[in-house]
């Protein structure tokens, strides 16, 4: 009997998968056991009630997806009343996320979803789409730690930092978010991306910039999970084009200690559960008896080469 349990901090999963933010709605119950699930990550929600960015919001390739949707948010009285009655049935814990424009709301904002059918609040610091050509609190690591900081002040709920992927040296965000008193680290949210349409001489998104994610960033998000890992002592969640066990375990092994799965969802609503059975049999296969002992179990050098160091 493989153990798939995972701890973030003081909050303890039945297993390592969740859904990355906005990347599932309530008709997946009719799809899958959400209980299946080692926690549920919600959609980011806003102070305000927002509608988004102008359409077309995505642009799809083969291995990858762009978007910018920008944070639709029905507020946070809506969530209060409709969303978390809904996912407060289950037993798997539930992870709300916020964002905000100031500092200051990110507490607020926290302080007042701070319900107790949360188990922790996500701080998506990180996306990318709203307007200022993406620049987000993300991408300065002062505004990093202050949203940090301020919702460490406004709740007692863990918080977990979304970090977004579009910065040059991704460690010393996560240190300045553990510094910032953050529970865990999440690596990362989509990468900034733009597509062309050439027949038509114009943007293929509404909002011109949106956000690449899907299998194609694995690579990219694997190598940040990895910087962080070593930079930080709290846990790591992993997340970028994770679409089966298989590439999940690459990311525990990596130093996640759980990850998030997004576009697949999409794509391939019972990928989830799909990915908790893969990582069981590839346990039992390997002979770990405990899923948490894969995190950061990777062997840092090829046998019998000299160790590479990693340059920036
Ligand atoms: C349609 C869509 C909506 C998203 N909405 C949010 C959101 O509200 N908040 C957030 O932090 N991330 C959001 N994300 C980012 C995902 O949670 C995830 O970080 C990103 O897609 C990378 O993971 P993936 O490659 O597995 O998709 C969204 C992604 C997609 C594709």
């Amino acid at each position: 009997m493989v153990d798939l349990s995972v701890s973030i901090g003081s909050l303890k999963l039945a297993n390592p998968i969740m859904p990355g933010s906005g990347t599932m709605a309530e008709g997946l119950a009719d799809i899958i056991d959400l209980d299946g699930l080692g926690a549920i990550v919600l959609k980011t929600i806003t102070p305000d009630i927002r509608q988004g960015t102008l359409t077309p919001r995505v642009a799809e390739f083969n291995d990858a997806t762009l978007f910018s949707i920008g944070i639709p948010s029905k507020g946070p009285d809506y969530f209060l009343n409709n969303t978390l009655p809904f996912y407060g049935r289950y037993k798997a814990p539930v992870v709300a996320s916020v964002s905000a424009d100031t500092v200051e709301d990110f507490g607020t904002l926290a302080a007042y979803i701070s319900a107790p059918s949360i188990a922790a609040i996500e701080a998506n610091i990180s996306c990318p789409n709203l307007r200022a050509h993406g620049r987000a609190f993300g991408m300065d690591i002062e505004a990093t730690a202050g949203v940090i900081a301020a919702m460490k002040r406004a709740t007692d709920k863990p918080v977990w930092a979304k970090l977004t992927p579009n910065v040059g040296d991704i460690a010393a965000f996560a240190k300045a978010a553990e510094q910032a008193g953050a529970d865990a680290i999440v690596t990362g949210n989509a990468i900034l991306g733009m597509a062309v349409d050439a027949e038509r001489m114009r943007p293929r998104l509404g909002n011109v910039i949106g956000g690449l994610t899907g299998s194609a960033v694995k690579p990219i998000l694997l190598r940040m999970v990895h910087q962080c890992a070593q930079a930080v002592d709290i846990p790591i969640i992993g997340c970028g084009g994770i679409t089966n066990g298989e590439d999940a375990v690459e990311y525990m092994l990596a130093g996640a200690t759980a990850v998030q799965m997004g576009t697949v969802n999409f794509v391939h609503p019972g990928a989830m559960p799909e990915a908790v059975g893969w990582i069981e049999g590839y346990c039992r296969r390997h002979g770990v008896e405990r899923v948490r002992d894969l995190t950061g179990a990777m062997s840092d050098t090829h046998a019998g080469q000299p160790k590479l160091k990693v340059t920036q």
